[in-house]
């Protein structure tokens, strides 16, 4: 059993500085957690809370419902991999692996059966006598995982580790990781900045800007049910686009309008801008519900910018009074720059925000996801 929680956590570098502020988050057991949020968003500072290397201003750690807040790291059940793949150069795999096993005293048959059974999993064990110098990053950063799990701690705490990697295996590493999370089962926080590393790895995701979480939720909630405007534009590629439409009413039916287009809101959209009493805000819509249709089913037409083809498909950009606006569609027909295109929103998956604190005013009620254009085929 793992499970950790952490109530109001929060970091202050100096008088000034938050690091992290409010940290609010229960880690199940066995659950795969990922920390996502640009560059400086208190990723690491949260997850050296966690590991007790940093020290903490306000709040709590509980693992197992014992607080841990003030306990050395060396008493945590934690285990942590860095970017940077801190294997000692010194020593071989082998040595590596084994060195902190034997710091806990365990008798050497069993090290030597841990480090077998690790180095396998993580598909180093034909490499064991060589030293880190020897091997690839990829396979450096396999020792250090490798390493990480033979303790066998109660949290596996990653911080970006595969951001040293090149692209490519930076995308086979996501699998393999994951693959090593179903057998090992391990409570375990990833951080990251890359939204589809988050995406494709997290049992939950955790976005963070500026100190605070904004929204914690499955990928799929991330993603179709954005809490406001930061989440719904950070995750996705390309973003989510956003336009600022008036709202207005007219006999009795309330519309969206925007200098190249009107949109008139179904009842169900409607519904939630009861009590809205701004007249503006921020519409969202996601690239790909955009669609290219005929031009008497368009809600407006566009000049095409440019066309990114991008084998299974191409993104189209056009330009809005001056804001790019990009929209996916199938690879054919190929669209070409100057051309116009008609275009209509999928209205089911509009997304709305308040003009003022960002916030989502029409979360979905369910993503939909039970409904019969989703089944699978038997
Ligand atoms: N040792 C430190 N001293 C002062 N400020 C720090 C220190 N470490 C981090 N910070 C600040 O705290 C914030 C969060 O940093 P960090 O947790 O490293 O972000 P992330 O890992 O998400 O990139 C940043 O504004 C950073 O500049
Ligand atoms: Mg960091």
């Amino acid at each position: 059993m793992a499970e950790l929680e952490l109530i109001g956590l929060s970091k202050r570098y100096g008088k000034k500085v938050w690091g992290a502020r409010d940290i609010n988050l229960k880690v199940n057991d066995k659950e795969f957690i990922v920390f996502l949020g640009p560059s400086g968003c208190g990723k690491t500072t949260t997850l050296r809370m966690i590991a007790g290397l940093e020290e903490v201003t306000e709040g709590k750690v509980l693992l197992d419902g014992k607080d841990i807040t003030y306990l050395p790291p060396r008493f945590r059940d934690v285990s942590m991999v860095f970017q940077s793949y801190a294997v000692w150069p010194h020593m071989t795999v082998y040595d590596n692996i084994a060195f902190p096993l034997r710091m806990k005293k365990i008798p050497k048959d069993e090290i030597d059966k841990i480090v077998r059974e690790v180095t396998k999993l993580v598909n180093i064990h034909e490499y064991i006598e060589r030293y880190p110098r020897q091997l690839s990053g990829g396979q450096r950063q396999r020792v250090a995982l490798a390493r990480a799990i033979a303790v066998k701690p109660k949290i596996f705490l990653m911080d970006e580790p595969l951001s040293n990697l090149d692209a490519k295996l930076r995308v086979r590493m996501r699998t393999e990781l994951k693959a090593i999370h179903h057998k090992t089962e391990a409570t375990t926080i990833f951080v990251t900045h890359d939204q589809s590393e988050a995406m494709s790895m997290a049992d939950r995701i955790v976005v963070m800007r500026a100190g605070r979480i904004e929204q914690i939720g499955t990928p799929d909630e991330v993603y179709h049910n954005s809490a406001n405007v930061f989440v719904a534009g950070f995750i996705g590629t390309p973003p989510t686009n956003f336009l600022t439409v008036e709202l207005k009413r007219e006999k009795g039916k309330l519309l969206l309008v925007h200098p190249h287009f009107k949109i008139e809101l179904s009842n169900e959209l409607a519904l939630p801008l009861n009590g809205y009493n701004k007249d503006k805000l921020i519409l969202g819509v996601r690239p790909e519900n955009m669609k290219i249709v005929k031009k008497d089913d368009a809600t407006l037409s566009e000049e095409v910018l440019v066309v990114e083809p991008q084998g299974s498909h191409q993104i189209i950009a056009i330009e809005i009074e001056g804001k790019i606006i990009k929209i996916v569609a199938p690879s054919f027909p190929r669209y070409s720059s100057g051309e116009t295109i008609h275009i209509s929103f999928d209205l089911k998956r509009l997304m709305l925000f308040d003009i003022e604190t960002e916030k989502r005013l029409n979360p979905f009620k369910d993503l939909g996801l039970d409904s019969e254009d989703f089944k699978k085929q038997e």
